[in-house]
């Protein structure tokens, strides 16, 4: 414990809605923490929950973590996003003693490199992988096209979910599938191939110290960035979770499946590297025809599923991230609330095509509080003099908390046409025209009736 003061000084590293959802999570414990926020930009949602924000030119430099460890001696660091995870934070915070709800870089690698995360599954014999192959030239690159019929081409490294490209949806021809695969070869000097898998995909995340898991309840992203699941990937549009901690269109032994697979790889990265994985640890899964497969690794919560998974916890968010840091998960005791939740992102009209800066957005008081059933998280926004302002990409998520399915997404609808700027949303999230056609989907696949109960 810091020494000036019987609460914890906690430095909490991020810049979107996922960051604020873990400062109002830590801001509820019991413990009162100090928290002290480092972001790229004077986030509303982390100005409001923090003693002070600073800002830093950019969140993979490392560089401000020794100033920021002096400045404020912390207890606890919690780091939300990816980039400084794969760029060390983690490394440069335990090295100065402060213990750190997040993984080391090498462990990081989980997520910034898909081809070492699948060679780790196999290594280990860890099922899930589809057909994959790293390509480093080349050599042998269309005859592998040919040989899958259907694939995926996606960069080796961080892209924020927008650089992968699907065959049928992304591009339609083998040849243009080859000049994508050509064109990262030549820029990145490498390029992963994979089999398509086809079914529904589904995110579980497993808050860790190594060898204690918490399993958060299963949540559903939608990637697309218009209604129907059409247009381009983006950072995620909105995404629900169910009552019953499954999701309508998943056997409950999909979900143990999962569960397992993200089990092995935490055991299976201690083994690898000696050391213990802590932080969470998000399994990006589809379940398909006959199995659950992996789509990809994620070192830390998703986002938006941060936001449909913390607000339903219940347990001292800050007790459990800092006894995860120093491996002692096991003494903490927790469980999510058995609601529903729809998270929905309000975006700047023209998102995810670039947007003007600056343009304002309003969104009323009661929402922001978090009174009621509704919740709402900032992203990419400022406050500019008297009123707030988007910087272009998503500018916060509204939830909705439920007993069903339908009564959390309409709290959510209700919430996100309160917003008032130049914004939009997808209005079919969480609803049932939308999740019957994904149970209808796998129904398909695997041969199954379709019974209404199973809507959430
Ligand atoms: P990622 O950035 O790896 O999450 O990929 C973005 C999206 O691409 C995923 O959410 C999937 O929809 C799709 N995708 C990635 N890998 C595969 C795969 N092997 N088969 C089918 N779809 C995939
Ligand atoms: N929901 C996708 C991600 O967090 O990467």
């Amino acid at each position: 414990m810091n020494e000036s003061s019987d609460r914890p000084s906690i430095v909490l590293v991020g810049k979107d809605a996922r960051t604020h959802a873990l400062a109002v999570a830590c801001a509820a414990s019991p413990q009162r923490p100090r928290l002290f926020g480092l972001s790229e930009m004077a986030m509303p949602g982390l100005a409001s929950e923090c003693a002070k924000l600073i800002t830093t030119g950019s969140l993979s430099d490392t560089s401000v973590v020794e100033r920021i460890v002096e400045e404020v001696r912390p207890d606890l660091a919690i780091i939300g996003p990816e980039e400084p995870l794969a760029a060390g934070y983690a490394d440069r915070l335990e090295a100065m003693g402060v213990p750190t709800f997040g993984p080391v870089q090498q462990l990081a690698a989980i997520e910034s490199s898909k081809s070492w995360a699948r060679r780790l599954l196999d290594r280990h014999g860890i099922s899930g992988n589809p057909e994959y192959r790293l390509f480093t030239s080349d050599d042998g690159l269309a005859a592998y096209l040919r040989e899958l019929g259907s694939f995926v081409i996606k960069p080796d490294g961080l892209t924020g979910g927008k650089g992968v490209r699907v065959h049928g949806d992304h591009f339609a021809t083998l040849e243009e599938g080859l000049d994508y695969a050509r064109l990262l070869l030549s820029t990145d000097g490498r390029v992963q191939v994979e089999e398509k898998l086809v079914g529904e995909e589904f995110s579980l995340m497993t808050i860790t110290d190594g060898r204690t898991h918490i399993h958060c309840p299963p949540v559903q992203d939608h990637k697309r960035a218009f209604e129907a699941d059409k247009g381009p990937n983006t950072g995620g549009m909105g995404s629900y979770s169910c009552a019953d901690h499954c999701l309508p269109f998943l056997e409950p032994a999909d979900l143990t499946e999962a569960q397992a697979i993200n089990e092995r790889v935490i055991a299976a990265l201690e083994r690898e590297t000696g050391r213990r994985y802590c932080g969470v640890l998000y399994g990006g899964f589809i379940a398909t025809r006959k199995d659950v497969r992996l789509i990809e690794y994620n070192c830390r919560f998703g986002d938006p599923e941060a936001m449909n998974v913390l607000p339903l916890l219940q347990g001292d968010f800050v007790e459990i991230a800092a006894k995860a840091a120093v491996g002692r998960l096991a003494e903490t005791a927790s469980s999510f609330a058995p609601r529903a939740t729809v998270c929905k992102y309000v975006v700047p009209a023209a998102y995810p095509g670039p947007s003007p800066a600056g343009e304002p957005i309003l969104v009323p008081r009661d929402l922001q509080e978090g009174r009621g059933n509704a919740r709402w998280y900032w992203a990419a926004c400022r406050q500019q003099d008297d009123q707030t302002v988007m910087s272009g990409s998503r500018a916060g998520a509204a939830v909705g908390i439920g007993e069903t399915l339908e009564e959390a997404e309409q709290i959510a609808e209700e919430a996100v046409l309160r917003v008032v700027g130049k914004v939009r949303h997808r209005s079919d999230i969480g609803t049932r025209r939308l999740v019957s056609r994904r149970v209808e989907h796998m129904a398909e696949l695997r041969g199954l009736p379709v019974s209404a109960e199973r809507l959430g």
